[in-house]
């Protein structure tokens, strides 16, 4: 029964979060609650030589000031468990363990007060005194190194090759040679992130923001050395994260033993400003691509290279390499990665992490060789379509593409396209029209989920995965409702707790293909439990079949679980969501501002479960996209080795203004071969190709190639 798989229904949490009834993690009420404010590190490199904390310690409501010197000493025990989130292990910045700073920004001490201003007025009084070291705050790309082994396992790969790409460029008929970077880019959540923790004993409760609430206990566990089981993890709402909330980062560890340390419940909120230092970011990148085709058009050698950003702790590594080795079809592929260790603190995935600046780089590359060669944007595109994943040599569960070429160049108008630079002129603006590829790897990972309903004919559906913002709530509350034949009404979804069957991460676009089909098995396990128990009657349709049977057995409530994981099915098929994005700029010549009138995106997400939802995730995403092509850029100082613009005046992210018609249409598919649902996932294959489909479209208006991201007017006035 489907009354409500593929309907707009509206967010299940919308009124409790407009209402202010949602409780995110930094707002719960704890009885004799401390606040903490971290004193940053103002060195990239050095040694502590001494703190002076006399001054703060005497200010009003404070009750400790946390040094290294008095900190106390945790174990980081090996819990021999798979790596979590990149990097490997966990947290392997030890805070507050020893004298040496490795960035700017690192925590150095930590001071607790009675409230949260005198906390951080305190922490301003603190004074630490250093011995300078060396630092690598410049992105030398001499310094660039492979990615290790056990990062190269995770699917990271340093070096790549299929067919011979060098031999094959050097013959190719027509040739690219480009080179490409963004600038690093913050997330910028509106929710900052916040962390209290409580001891009762030796059990540790943490509420915390985050998008993996297992993997914060599993992370804590080793940080602390304790078993999993003494740790409870709650994180019900998330005010947005975009990756930011995917790892553990050194303030939970701190909110954690500052509660120790002063025995009462500790809370930790980070501040704008500490955003750009306490978590991670996107990793500037800088990139080079050369292309050679056939007179015709068909691609004969690809390669593509990426220097990466990394701390000089952890290496964290990502799969920017991976569109240009499965995008199009191409005998000869070579791919090099090179990560350069900084003192700045780890990097970690935003938005599409790694493919959407692949893409990027390709996307413009392709657009470059059309242009060489004479031949439309699309029709290029199309004259190179992979049939199969030639990289992993699978078919694909399913793709359709060429759908959304063909749906979105419709809406769009693209036909109507004039080619020649320059001739779409519309007063004392130009317009350009772009297009790009849009992909993300399609994944699933294990997951769990329980149901249980009640005598009364209300339903609770809990597992411990997040909703940082797509609509998990609402999605898993309509796959529940239809597997039991159930008003959405009776259902309530709980997530976003530890003590609820267990969860992956709420990231890369995974949670409904895991999780969905666990919610289904759930609801699936209930019903024919109820069947069993109604012997030969049968249960009838409805709740009120379903509570007749638990009437008729003097039951108040029935509960089942449900896992799905994926099969060998990976093994035979490769699996991606794919969309093509159009966009039209305008530009002023004189100014060098650009516009964004509208971007047309059409997706292959597989089975859309809400329409509405996909689309508001999908316009999500090409916000994320104009701001990466036009304003986002966290300005980095190699003298000082820190971010200069640590603040949303100076750190531009695009606001309404910036904003105007974006669509988002999705083809018919329905991937059964990908998973049971259907459904492929939505959420970033949205932020891919919108910044290489405007960078293209500024250059079909004016004739100026900016290959380094974001475009701001002095970038297009120079040029
Ligand atoms: Mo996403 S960057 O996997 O939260």
């Amino acid at each position: 029964m489907n009354a409500y798989i593929g309907q707009p229904i509206s967010r299940v949490d919308g009124p409790a979060k407009v209402s202010g009834q949602a409780i995110y993690p930094a707002e719960f009420r704890l009885g004799n609650l401390a606040h903490a404010a971290i004193v940053g590190s103002t060195m990239p490199h050095g040694w502590i030589t001494g703190i002076d904390a006399a001054r703060a310690s005497r200010m009003p409501g404070v009750i400790a000031v946390i040094t290294h010197e008095n900190a106390m000493r945790l174990p980081y025990r090996d819990i021999g468990k798979p790596p979590p989130v990149d990097p490997q292990s966990g947290e392997q910045l030890h805070v507050l363990q020893g004298p040496e700073v490795l960035f700017c920004g690192q925590p150095v001490a930590l001071v607790v007060a009675e409230t949260q201003e005198q906390a951080r007025g305190a922490a301003r009084a603190v004074t630490v005194n250093y011995a300078p070291g060396p630092a690598q705050t410049a992105m030398d790309a001499d310094r660039g190194v492979q990615p290790d082994e056990g990062v190269v396992k995770s699917g990271r790969p340093g070096d790549t090759q299929r067919g011979d790409a060098e031999a094959a460029f050097r013959d190719a008929a027509v040739k690219i040679d480009a080179r490409f970077s963004h600038e690093r880019e913050y997330h910028n959540p509106m929710e900052p992130h916040a962390t209290i923790a409580a001891w009762d004993g030796d059990r540790l409760t943490l509420y915390d923001k985050s998008q993996w609430v297992d993997n914060v206990r599993m992370e804590i566990a080793h940080v602390f050395g304790m078993e999993e089981d003494r740790i409870h993890v709650v994180s019900p709402f998330v005010g947005g994260a975009f990756g930011s909330a995917l790892r553990t980062w050194p303030h939970v560890t701190l909110a954690a033993m500052a509660a120790k340390h002063v025995g009462r419940p500790v809370r930790l909120e980070l501040t704008r400003r500490e955003l750009f230092f306490a978590i991670g970011y996107r990793p500037r990148t800088e990139q080079r691509v050369r292309l050679g085709a056939d007179k015709d058009g068909r691609l004969t050698a690809i390669i593509q290279e990426a220097l990466g950003q990394t701390s000089v702790y952890e290496q964290y590594a990502e799969i920017t390499l991976e569109p240009p080795r499965k995008l199009y079809s191409c005998p000869n592929v070579a791919t090099h990665y090179r990560l350069v260790p900084m003192h700045t603190n780890s990097p970690c995935p935003m938005r599409a992490p790694g493919t959407s600046t692949g893409v990027m780089a390709h996307e413009i590359a392709m657009d470059e060789l059309a242009e060489a060669l004479g031949l439309d944007p699309l029709e290029l595109r199309l004259r190179n379509y992979a049939e199969r994943d030639e990289d992993k040599d699978l078919p694909w569960s399913s793709k359709e593409l060429r759908a959304c070429y063909r749906m979105a160049a419709e809406r769009f108008g693209w036909p109507k396209r004039q080619a020649r630079i320059g001739s779409m002129r519309r007063g004392e603006s130009v317009a350009g029209w772009g297009m790009a590829t849009a992909f993300y790897p399609a994944n699933r990972a294990p997951g769990s989920a329980q149901a249980v309903l009640y005598a009364n004919g209300s339903v609770i559906v809990r597992t411990a995965a997040s909703d940082m913002g797509p609509g998990t709530y609402t999605a898993m509350t309509q796959l529940a409702a239809d597997a039991l034949g159930v008003p959405l009404e009776n259902i309530d979804f709980e997530l976003g707790d530890t003590d609820m069957p267990e969860a992956p991460v709420h990231g890369g676009s995974i949670t409904l293909a895991s999780v969905g089909n666990a919610v289904v098995a759930a609801c699936e396990a209930l019903r024919s439990k109820l069947a069993g128990l109604a012997g030969k009657g049968g249960v009838k349709d409805g709740v009120q079949g379903l509570i007749d049977v638990l009437a008729a057995r003097g039951m108040q409530s029935i509960e089942a679980e449900g896992k799905a994981k994926p099969g060998d099915e990976t093994k035979r098929f490769a699996s991606a969501a794919f969309g093509a994005v159009f966009a039209e700029v305008l530009v002023d010549p004189l100014l060098g501002t650009v516009r964004v009138p509208r971007i047309v995106g059409a997706y292959d997400i597989g089975r859309v479960i809400n329409p509405k939802i996909a689309h508001s995730q999908c316009i999500g995403g090409m916000v994320g996209g104009l701001g990466m092509a036009l304003l986002e850029q966290g300005e980095w100082d190699a003298r000082l080795g820190r971010v200069m613009n640590a603040n949303l005046a100076e750190y531009l992210v695009p606001v309404n203004a910036d904003i105007q018609e974006l669509e988002a249409l999705f083809v018919p598919n329905d991937d059964r071969t990908f998973n049971p649902l259907g459904s492929k996932g939505v959420a970033e294959i949205a932020l891919t190709g919108v910044a290489p489909a405007i960078a293209n479209a500024v250059y079909h208006a004016i004739g100026r190639r900016i290959r380094d991201l974001p475009i701001t007017p002095e970038k297009l006035l120079l040029a």
